[in-house]
């Protein structure tokens, strides 16, 4: 494959510059890190996992007419997306307490809401993504008041949507965080679409009825089965196409008649 441009290196995930003028390549790593990359371990197989959910979020949420960076998945570990001025927030929609939300108020992890909530963090890893208010957001420039609240009423109806996806396979919705950018269309209008990924990786998943953790807390929190967890999530969603080989497993024997060997 010809040598392509690395316009970007982030955590989870690295972008190349695209085949087109005004697209990216997406490709989605088997790192995993968590408190601001203190903490790193390599999952065999989760970025071709988030590829794959964040691909069949992504398409439905297009089917419902919310905008998005996505155009189409390339392989296993990589998407073709639209290049965005990405809007330097993490927005976290919260519909259960959890998290950093649990620790600030002292909310019981799995206690309702009055409502959902949704909180901004400015994306700073110098400064540990601090939570910021539309004060400071419109104050700075970071995004206009209207796109605040183009924002806002995506991330509400993104909310909506996802937690009916998720509770139809069994999944609470507790929490998740998405990212906005900003594509300019041919008439040089900026339109607000939603860009990164949607996965296990920045949702709080629950079974509803085991209430299970299955997403990257089971990382974050040391639980174990951190890729069979999501492995579980892609399998209801209906995209497990093949199962990742554990690391470390070797090649496995195969006799020449094609079956393996007792
Ligand atoms: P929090 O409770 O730690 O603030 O996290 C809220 C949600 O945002 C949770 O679903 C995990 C996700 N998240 C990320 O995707 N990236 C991050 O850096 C953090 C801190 C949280």
């Amino acid at each position: 494959m010809n040598k392509r441009r690395r316009i970007y290196e982030g955590k989870a995930k690295v972008l190349y510059e695209g085949p087109e003028p005004g697209t990216l390549i997406q490709h989605f790593k088997d790192d995993a890190t968590a408190f601001n990359a203190k903490k790193h371990a390599l999952i065999d197989g989760k970025g071709a996992l988030n590829n794959r959910i964040s691909e069949y979020i992504f398409v439905k949420l297009g089917d419902i007419g919310v905008p998005t960076h996505f155009i189409k998945r390339l392989n296993m570990r990589e998407q073709l997306i639209r290049e965005v001025e990405i809007i330097p927030l993490e927005v976290v929609i919260r519909n259960v307490a959890a998290g950093s939300l649990s620790t600030r108020l002292g909310l019981e992890e799995g206690s309702a809401l009055p409502r959902s909530i949704i909180e901004y963090y400015y994306k700073s890893d110098k400064l540990n993504d601090p939570m910021v208010s539309e004060e400071h957001i419109t104050a700075f420039g970071w995004a206009t008041p209207q796109e605040i609240d183009e924002i806002m009423s995506l991330a509400l109806r993104i909310n909506d949507f996802l937690v009916g996806l998720f509770l139809g396979i069994g999944i609470r919705l507790v929490d998740f965080k998405v990212e906005f950018g900003r594509l300019w269309d041919n008439d040089q209008q900026v339109r607000i679409v939603l860009a990164d990924e949607i996965s296990p990786d920045c949702c709080r998943l629950w079974d509803i009825t085991s209430g299970d953790k299955l997403d990257k807390d089971r990382f974050r929190r040391d639980l174990g089965g951190v890729l069979e967890a999501y492995q579980e999530v892609a399998r209801r969603l209906g995209v497990l196409t093949e199962t990742p080989r554990p690391r470390g497993a070797g090649p496995v024997l195969v006799t020449s008649n094609g079956t393996k060997p007792n």
